[in-house]
Order: structure tokens, then sequence, then C-alpha cells
């Protein structure tokens, strides 16, 4: 959840740290601090709130050592203050330390430092980490397999710590050297000319270089301005395997919109084309996976699918259950990550589990990967982020390839993870039930999802204008039936978590039995009306919100006409196959939260309490 740099080079580290920081911030922003070693000394600068707050404080402009970390915290062990604000040294000053995870034996360790003499200035988990390092440092001779006496002791340190960390260290002694270590917590290693970086995220090394090396968990890497040495915490070495990164600093950048969200939701039709480039077949009747690494047949045999996943990712699961259901005719469950991994639900034989996640680092959804895969399951992974742990560790998987999503709130990956499941519908229904002519007509649709995706936020001002006369409620009910039912969750899921008005989603038939309750002309409802069978349900339950004095919002598709004064407000998108409906229909929700937010003053890409991408339980 924090964000963590470091950097070693010819460079001053602070102002390069200070960048990077910036660019990780939505990883938390509860409070930031950068460390630099110079002249002999540890020279730290920490204060709550933003980085630009940092930035402003003279302390940072005159650090000018060219080794150095720094951090942004999502507070998890000790209140929001400048002392819990890492980096932290060890009470003899001998160790500076960055972390991002939680130690859970921590009380132990401390009683164990507090009898050896060590002093705690923070309530952190980290600081203890410091001080056994420090302790460790201390006592350490040389150390083994020609490590340093500076890995050794963050080795020792590791092996007593039992929860996740991502850590970067520095040591008094080594001033030309970072040490750098993961458990549950993502690090990467950037390979610059003359220089070299780590940081919980590509985001931050990207303009440095795009050579990484995806740290794995158990890994202690000792890195110089030049070298780069990996060891285990059992101390064999390994190999550190160069990977390219693929994207450039400009993905992660505003450009001219006011927020990441903004610009996330105006990218979706390109991100929905490179989603599905290069995955239909030539016959262009299914869609072809090149990493899913289980053979058609295999697939054959399968009888059915779980779906694992958390908040936004969730929501795009249940809709690949919906058209996994509809198109493929097999039965799908989805179930919250963090509910399945405690859950020990009887599973069935034949079961192809599937995880859904942006980030790849959440850690109910790896903790329910590992859960189905230690009871002997196949496992793949949807997944943005490349060289994820998820991605890692699942037995194959799809890529969404959307480039980095940077807003909390998630949009460009939702819509790609709807299309990969429809995708995947089709793929499963065209080896079973699926003609080749309806395979045909479904690949046809997918391919115009981009284009209506575009025609859909050709509605953007009209949305602001809404916007402008909805932003002052403070509950609001999102309706809508069979796939759009998750959109209705989802869209309840952005307006609370970036305007945090109170948002509730239901199937629209549901609303009366109990949600009704709330309905007044203070709570508006928004309904997702789109032509066909459903239709003249949907218009019954807007009628007896009508009746109860609610506002309505009908976000409608192009053919529908709605009985005169039904909706207060009418936004209209393209009709479109029920495969890519979903998806359609998830701009307009997107794009209202977001101005409602926008309305309200809220800090849009970074929510209050909230992170990107939740690696703690
Ligand atoms: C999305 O808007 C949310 N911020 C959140 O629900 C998110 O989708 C969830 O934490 C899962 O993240 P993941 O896709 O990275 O696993």
């Amino acid at each position: 959840m924090c964000g963590i740099v470091g950097y070693i080079g010819r460079q001053k580290a602070a102002p390069l740290i200070l960048e990077g920081l910036k660019r990780l911030e939505y990883r938390g922003y509860d409070s930031a601090g950068v460390a630099v070693l110079e002249n002999g000394r540890f020279s730290v600068a920490k204060r709550i709130g933003r980085v630009a707050n940092l930035e402003k404080d003279g302390a940072t402009q005159r650090l000018a050592g060219t080794a150095g970390m720094g951090h942004t915290r999502w507070a998890t062990h000790g209140g929001v203050t400048d002392a819990n604000a890492h980096p932290h040294l060890s009470s003899d000053g001998t160790i500076a330390l960055i972390h991002n995870g939680v130690i859970e034996n921590y009380a132990q360790i401390k009683a164990f430092l507090i009898d050896k003499g060590y002093t705690f200035k923070s309530e952190t988990d980290t600081e203890v980490l410091c001080n056994l390092i420090a302790y460790h440092h201390a006592k350490e001779p040389a150390g083994h397999n020609g490590d340093s006496r500076f890995v050794e002791s963050v080795r020792k340190t590791l092996r007593h710590a039992e929860g996740t960390y991502g850590i970067v260290v520095m040591a008094l002694d080594a001033p030309g050297e970072l040490v750098t270590a993961r458990k549950g917590s993502p690090l990467i290693i950037g390979l610059g000319d003359g220089e070299s970086l780590v940081a919980s995220d590509v985001a931050a090394i990207v303009s440095r270089t795009q050579n990484v090396v995806y740290l794995k968990d158990g890994e202690i890497a000792h890195l110089t301005a030049k070298n780069l040495a990996i060891t285990t915490l059992g101390a064999g070495a390994v190999e550190p395997v160069i990977d390219k990164v693929t994207w450039s600093i400009a993905d992660a950048e505003l450009g001219t919109f006011s927020h990441f969200m903004e610009k996330e939701i105006f990218e979706q039709p390109a991100a929905l084309e490179n989603a599905m480039r290069g995955r239909f077949s030539e016959d262009g009747s299914t869609a072809n996976f090149g990493g899913l690494n289980i053979t058609a047949g295999e697939f054959r045999g399968i009888e059915r699918f779980m779906f694992c996943a958390c908040g936004t990712a969730l929501h795009a699961a249940m809709v690949t259950e919906h058209m996994i259901e509809r198109f493929a005719r097999m039965p799908v469950e989805c179930d919250y990550a963090s509910e399945f991994r405690y859950r020990n639900s009887p599973l069935f034989r034949n079961t192809l589990f599937f995880v859904m996640s942006q980030s790849g680092e959440t850690i109910d959804t790896l903790a329910a990967l590992r859960e189905a895969k230690r009871k002997g399951y196949k496992v793949l992974a949807v997944n943005n982020v490349v060289g994820s742990t998820i991605a890692r560790e699942a037995d194959g998987g799809i890529y969404q390839h959307v480039g980095p999503e940077v807003g909390v709130a998630s949009t460009k990956a939702f819509t790609s993870q709807l299309l990969i499941g429809a995708m995947l519908a089709l793929y499963i229904g065209r080896m079973r039930d699926l003609s080749f002519g309806e395979g045909v007509r479904f690949v046809e649709a997918l391919k115009s999802a981009p284009g209506l995706a575009r025609i859909a936020l050709e509605q953007a001002a009209h949305i602001r204008e809404i916007a402008k006369r909805f932003a002052h409620y403070t509950d609001m009910l999102f309706l809508g039936r069979l796939s759009l039912f998750p959109i209705a969750l989802e869209g309840a899921l952005k307006l609370k978590e970036i305007s945090y008005i109170h948002a509730e989603g239901y199937p629209a038939a549901e609303m009366k039995h109990g949600p009704i309750a709330l309905i007044s002309e203070k709570c508006p409802s928004v309904f997702l009306v789109p032509s066909g069978e459903m239709l003249n349900k949907i218009i019954s339950s807007m009628q007896e919100i009508k009746a109860r004095k609610g506002p309505i919002i009908a976000i409608v598709t192009a053919s529908v006409e709605l009985p005169a004064g039904l909706a207060d407000e009418t936004i209209v998108v393209p009709e479109a196959h029920e495969a890519v409906l979903p998806i359609i229909m998830s701009i307009p929700v997107q794009l209202l939260s977001y101005y409602i937010a926008v309305e309200r003053g809220c800090d849009v890409d970074k929510p209050r309490n909230l992170a990107k991408s939740v690696t703690v339980e």
C-alpha cells in the first residue's frame, strides 16, 4: 500500500526520489519522507500529508547525498504523525529503513530490543525491524557466500520477522549500498546507466530506466550504483532476470487531463483495443489467449469455473459469470477473495479457478489463489500489471494490456476485465454449443466495443451538468438487472469511494424488498435501462420509485423510449450486443461519479482512507 523509492548513483538522490514518490502517491498518502546518506550521517526529512508538503519543506532541498530512499505511507500500525512517517532510523543511528507491509510479531521483537537497550520514537512495527537490523549489524562478523556484513544482518532480521514486508535499508558504514527485500509486498529494481533504483511500482523508475528486475518473495537484493546481487533468505544465490518495461513515462502522466481518473475514463476506447489486439482466431469466430498454459483438451474437461477477486475486480468477475453462463452454458461461481480464503467451501472436481486483479498484488486475492492451488486446483489470472505477484504465482493467465492505472478508482482496468470476461465466454462457448456464425457475430460485436465506448464518452458534458444538480445528495441507489446488476454495484462503489456519498447497488426488482424504504425526494436512483425483454420490468421498478417521489437518472440505450416524465434526467448510450453492453453502460456510471466528486471538491485520485492496491489484510 505504501510507496517506496530508493536510489544510488551519481545524481543528487533527493529530487529523483521526490519525483518517484509523486508518481507513487496513489499507493498511500498519509505522510511522506526521504533519507539520504551524506557526510557520514543520515539526513532525514519527513512529515504528515502529501509529497508536495515535504517538497515545500526546505529540508529536502538541502539533501545533497547520491544515495537515499523515500516513502509515502498508508498507516497500519500507529497514527498519522511525523514520528510514525518513514524513513526510520535505529536508535544508535546506524541503520535507516523504509517498509511496506505489516510485521505481526513486532511486539515480541520490541521487548527483546528494549532489553538490549534500544529505544523507540514511533509506534510503528517498522522501527522494530530497523533496530533489529542495527542489533545484528553491530554483532555481525563478515558474511557467508561473499555477502557483505550488511546483507547478512538484514537476512538474520528477516528470518525472525513474521508478516509481510517490502523494505529498503541503508547502513551508515556502507555508504555505496542499498539492501532491499520482500515478502508479500512488491519491489522492482531498476538498472540504469551507472545508477540503480528500487521501487514498489514501475511508475517511480520508468523515467530513469526500462530495464527492471522483479524481486520475488524471500529474496534479498544488494545494490550498488553498478551492481546487483540477489540471494535468498536461506543465503542461496539467485541469477537476476532482467525484463524490459513496455510502457513509457507519458503513460503515467496526466497530460491535459485534470485527474488520472478522468484520463483513464477517456482512455477506455484505446484500452479496449489493446486488450483484444491479436486475440481473435484467424477465421474470426473465437478468441485466442497466448498465456493460459492449459490445452484446449484440458479446457474441455473443465466442468465449472470459480472466480475470486475484490472490489471492482469482483464486479468484473460477476459480469463474467453472467457471460459464461449465458454463452457457454457452464456453471460459474464468484466469491470475495477475502471470504473464500477462510470459508473452506466444498469445491467440485474439474473446476478451473480464475482470479481477477488489476494490480496483481491484492493480498486477499493472492491468498485466495494460494488457497486454491494448495487444494490442487489450477489457477489462472486476469491481471494488468506485468510481473506482479499474482501473475507470477498463477498457472497461467491473461494480461489486460491497458497500461498503468493510477487513479485509485479503477475504470479502464474494469472495462478491460469485462471485455476479457466476454472473450473468455466466447472461447469457452465455441468449444461447446456456440456455432461458427454466432462466434463470428460475437467477435464483430467485441470489435465494435471501442467505437461504441467513444460514442458513450460524447455524453460527458451532459453528464457533467447532471452531476451539478445531483452532487448535494447524501444517498443514492444504483439499479440494474442481469449483467447490469454488477454495473449497478460498481456505480455505487465508484460514487462511494471518490465522492463519499452513501450509495447502494441492487438488482432493480430486489429494490422493493427493502431498499425502497429509503426512497424519498432526498434519495435519487440511477437506473440502467437497456432495450430488450427486461425493459417493461425495469420501467415498472422506475414507476415504483417515482410514486414515492424519488428522483431518477436513467441511463438508457438509444432505442429505449421511456414514459414521459418518468426520468428526471436521461443519458443515452448506443445500443450494444449483450456481451458489450456492460462495458458501454459502465462509462456514464464512471463519468457521473467522477463529475459529482469534482463538483463536491473531492480529491478524486486520492480518496481518503484508500490506496490503489491493498497489500495488507
Ligand atoms: C476500485 O475502484 C477500488 N479502488 C478497489 O475496489 C479495487 O478494485 C480492489 O482493491 C481490487 O484491486 P485489484 O484489482 O488491484 O486486485
